[in-house]
């Protein structure tokens, strides 16, 4: 049984928000509503993954997506799951979603002011290999002030982030969360199905020892890559190797780089000139989650967060982690282009 004391005074995700909600002026209490569907989501995508290979949910869903990745069962699941918790919150007036072409406009009697672009599973190469997988979202105000809403409503630089988070379905299921005063991790207790605070204001290291990218496109890297890649395997001043972690799944690799420290790259390569890594609900919010834990997300030419999206599902190369180490990469970026 469990030993450690019954806390009766918990920090719960869902008190947290409402905490949080309260001190943020001019508070409509919408916002709370939008980030607990976003829950009610996250709780419910987290049951089915961990249920997936006995509800037969593994598998292809037999589609392609607007991005050419194949459609997985609990792509469609998840995606469903996000819309519907959202949309009957009351608080959005549209979203994007990896898994819709078109921009999805919440039906008229049910908008709020809040834009959600979302991957509602990311990772789903690694379903049914049973690695981690996850969902990003990330949250704007609509600009549009009346009529319908458009486009221009969610292609925001990710300098207009309100809140921004993601989930990991790890060996246990965690969120980390942030509304741009710091970073927290909250890690779900399935008896009582509430996310309890387990980090508060979190930060990254200012270097670590780890790099973490598919090396299999290697032959397509710009050279400036390699350079920096063969400094981090052979380097000339005495200092040790690096490390090397690869999942495949963003949100874990990312949640092991802010937790011990390094470098994730998702580059630009000959196949894919921008990368593959998708700008409004990939790139924004880690990008923005990372610099909330004092680390940097960069294009190699440019901050993420400061690129002015012009599509839906446009890429960009992506590269995040600890400070020094993302400044090491951009002096070799300067000494290589
Ligand atoms: P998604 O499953 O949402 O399409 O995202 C997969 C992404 C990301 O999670 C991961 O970093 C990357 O694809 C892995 O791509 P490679 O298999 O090309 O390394
Ligand atoms: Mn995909
Ligand atoms: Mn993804
Ligand atoms: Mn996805």
């Amino acid at each position: 049984s469990d030993q450690s004391a019954f806390e009766t005074d918990v920090w719960t995700l869902t008190r947290f928000v409402i905490e949080t909600g309260r001190q943020a002026k001019g508070a409509t209490g919408e916002l709370t509503q939008l980030i607990n569907a976003m829950l009610t989501a996250i709780k419910a995508i987290s049951s089915a993954v961990r249920k997936a290979g006995l509800a037969h949910l593994q598998g292809l869903a037999g589609a392609v997506n607007v991005t050419g990745d194949d459609v997985k069962k609990l792509d469609v699941l998840s995606n469903d799951l996000v819309i519907n918790m959202l949309q009957a919150s009351y608080s959005t007036c549209c979203m994007v979603s990896e898994e819709n072409k078109e921009l999805i406009i919440t039906p008229k009697e049910k908008r709020g002011k809040y834009v959600v672009c979302f991957d509602p599973l990311d990772g789903s190469s690694n379903i049914d290999c049973l690695a981690s997988i996850g969902t990003i979202f990330a949250i704007y105000k609509r600009v549009s002030l009346k009529g319908e809403p458009t486009e221009k409503d969610a292609l925001q630089q990710g300098n207009n982030i309100v809140c921004a988070g993601y989930a990991l379905y790890g060996s246990a299921t965690l969120v980390a969360l942030s509304t741009g005063a710091g970073l927290n991790f909250f890690t779900l207790d399935p008896p009582i199905g509430e996310f309890i605070l387990t980090e508060r204001n979190v930060k990254i290291k200012p270097k670590g020892k780890i790099y973490s990218l598919n090396e299999g496109y290697a032959k397509y890297f710009h050279p400036s890559i390699n350079e920096y890649l063969k400094h981090k395997k052979y380097p000339e001043d005495g200092s040790s190797p690096y490390g090397a972690r690869y999942v495949g799944s963003m949100v874990s690799d990312i949640h092991r780089t802010i937790a011990y420290g390094g470098i994730f790259m998702y580059p630009a390569n000959e196949k894919s000139p921008k990368g593959k890594l998708r700008l409004l609900y990939e790139c924004n919010p880690i990008a923005f989650i990372i610099e909330q834990a004092g680390g940097l997300a960069t294009t190699g030419t440019q901050r993420i967060l400061d690129v002015q999206p012009e599509s839906l599902h446009q890429r960009v190369p992506f590269v995040v982690g600890s400070p020094d180490d993302i400044n090491e990469y951009l002096s070799f970026v300067k000494k290589f282009s």
